[in-house]
């Protein structure tokens, strides 16, 4: 177990550390994209299939579902954001840890809802005093469903709390997560936020926690 456990770490370890060569990856890619397009086009043009047609379809629709960001407004909403929340974290969160922060924090909490009912992204924040200098944001709960990730909803989420906390004279935003998640961690970097401890085997699975601090001022 110890040993299998290791090995996981190792493993995320190196795959942290090739972070710089995916992205030269990603780079070369983008810069090969009009030779893609081009070999598309001529393939499509020759023998155009109904499977390709049907998978560029899906596509579209998937990317034009428009996205509009709420407040959390009232209580019917909660079981929106557990579901979707619940789904991901590693960490099972109570009704009433919900609750502390959702009702006493509302206006740090926003929806993101592709549809009336079909909450796909939510973020639950609080702002207290902290050494009693500081007024401190602190992003507790972040979740996009996973069909909906990689189109901004997450930083736009994110952007929406800050602003609330901004609005609230917040000098500081932190938070916690897994020192192995990856999609996480590059969320938070794109938007300043730096490294500031490691927390060992914060999360009931063992796992390291990075904790991550914005200064707002
Ligand atoms: C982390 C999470 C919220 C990101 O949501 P998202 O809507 O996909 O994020 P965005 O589209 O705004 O992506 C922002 C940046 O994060 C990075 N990113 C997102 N998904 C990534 C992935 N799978 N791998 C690597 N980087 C990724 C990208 O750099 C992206 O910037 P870019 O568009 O310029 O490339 C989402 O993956 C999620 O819900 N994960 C499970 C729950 C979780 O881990 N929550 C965070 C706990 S603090």
């Amino acid at each position: 177990m110890v040993q299998a456990m290791a090995a996981i770490n190792q493993q995320n370890q190196l795959g942290m550390e090739n972070t710089s060569d995916q992205n030269l990856q990603v780079d070369n890619i983008s810069e090969e994209k009009p030779d893609i397009e081009h070999e598309k086009s001529k393939d499509e043009a020759a023998d155009p299939t109904d499977e390709v047609a049907d998978l560029v379809a899906n596509v579209s629709i998937a990317d034009q579902t428009p996205i509009a960001y709420i407040q959390y407004s009232d209580e019917t909403q909660m079981p929106l954001i557990m579901r979707l929340i619940q789904k991901d974290l590693s960490e099972p969160y109570s009704i009433y840890t919900y609750r502390y922060f959702i009702h006493n924090w509302p206006n740090l909490c926003f929806l993101a809802m592709a549809g009336e009912d079909n909450c796909v992204g939510a973020i639950v924040c609080k702002l207290d005093l902290h050494k009693k200098v500081a007024r401190r944001g602190y992003i507790a709960m972040l979740a996009v469903d996973s069909n909906y990730r990689k189109r901004s909803i997450g930083s736009t989420l994110v952007k929406k709390a800050i602003e609330a906390m901004v609005e609230d004279d917040a000098d500081e935003v932190v938070l916690e997560t897994e020192i192995t998640n990856k999609p996480a961690l590059k969320l938070y970097e794109n938007l300043g936020f730096v490294r500031d401890k490691r927390l060992f085997r914060y999360y009931l699975n063992g796992v390291d926690a990075s904790r991550l601090k914005l200064w707002l001022r």
